[in-house]
């Protein structure tokens, strides 16, 4: 056997992941996908992620819309019935062996000839998989709170890659991540070419302002318009804290007095130190704590009358 064939090993485990192939469910070590596909090729796919809670399809909805608005940006056709794609989640859901979990769809452009546009670039037959994932957060994230990097690496320009789109390729994120993590941080920001703040590599970011504001990026800086950052503003509003928008840059990073990510599956994380330095007090703080309980309250009230529809 070629040596390089037979030294190949998996570098997960199996039993973490449940997955779905164009509707067949199986185990992810006997799923596999064409070699010709585009988004192997190029990563010409776009993707989503939800939370499940209790096994329980976290703001479901809001997540299936923003993976067709991402396809749309992109221009990569959606060729098969919504509600068969509803209907294979539920499949999965239904069989989710996990007690904490998160499901990533993932849509390509499907198999064609190899060039950057072929004739047939528009006559897509895609390729769906789902992949429902165990997962647990380590809980002293939440209790202790995190330290970020501000990446050396900047932030897609929207006119190159918008970040609004939420397509197959990571790689900008995961070169900030990865140099992130080789210096010991949790995640890092990345700036824009002007130098204001986005994002984390796969979350928003937000800080509390001394008078208690709470702030985050404004869309205009080039972003993913979070599904949890919608809620969060929802959940303010309600505990009558104020919220906004603005552009951010790292220098109202020091005079924050709190700290905080967020993204589906993690939900809010205190983020306590930037560049090793402490954020105000360099513990997680109240005004995040409340919106910690918040958002854990508006969960808990989603999946009690979550029902499946088209
Ligand atoms: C780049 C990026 N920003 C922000 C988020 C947070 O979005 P959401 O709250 O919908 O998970 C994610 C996660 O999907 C992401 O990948």
């Amino acid at each position: 056997m070629n040596p390089m064939i037979a030294s190949q090993k998996i570098n997960y485990q199996t039993h973490d992941y449940l997955v779905s192939v164009n509707g067949n469910i199986m185990n992810a070590s006997d799923a596999k996908v064409s070699i010709m596909d585009r988004g192997f090729l190029f990563g010409d796919s776009v993707y989503d992620v939800f939370f499940c809670y209790k096994k329980m399809p976290v703001f479901f909805y809001e997540h299936l819309d923003r993976l067709y608005q991402s396809a749309q940006r992109i221009d990569l056709p959606m060729n098969f019935d919504r509600k068969q794609l509803i209907y294979s989640i539920k499949e999965l859901v239904a069989k989710n062996p996990f007690e904490e979990s998160f499901m990533r769809i993932v849509v390509t452009r499907g198999e064609n000839e190899m060039g950057l546009a072929p004739q047939s670039y528009h006559e897509v037959q895609n390729t769906i998989v789902l992949y429902l994932k165990k997962f647990h957060m380590p809980t002293e994230w939440m209790s202790e709170g995190v330290d970020f990097k501000i990446s050396t690496f900047e932030r897609n320009s929207k006119k190159a890659m918008d970040p609004m789109n939420k397509t197959g390729n990571y790689l900008n994120s995961q070169l900030a991540l990865n140099e992130a993590k080789k210096e010991n941080y949790h995640d890092a920001i990345m700036l824009n070419a002007k130098g204001e703040i986005t994002e984390g590599t796969t979350n928003n970011f937000w800080i509390v302002q001394q008078n208690g504001n709470v702030v985050t990026p404004d869309l205009k800086s080039g972003l993913l318009r979070g599904i949890t950052r919608e809620k969060i503003f929802e959940i303010a509003k309600a505990l009558n804290i104020s919220i906004e928008e603005k552009i951010l840059y790292p220098s109202d990073i020091e005079s924050a007095s709190e700290s905080f990510y967020t993204s589906a599956t993690k939900g809010i994380v205190p983020i306590t130190k930037i560049n090793h330095l402490p954020i105000g007090s360099g513990k997680p703080g109240n005004i995040t704590k409340q919106l910690m309980k918040g958002y854990e309250d508006l969960v808990q009230k989603y999946i009690r009358s979550f029902s499946w529809s088209d």
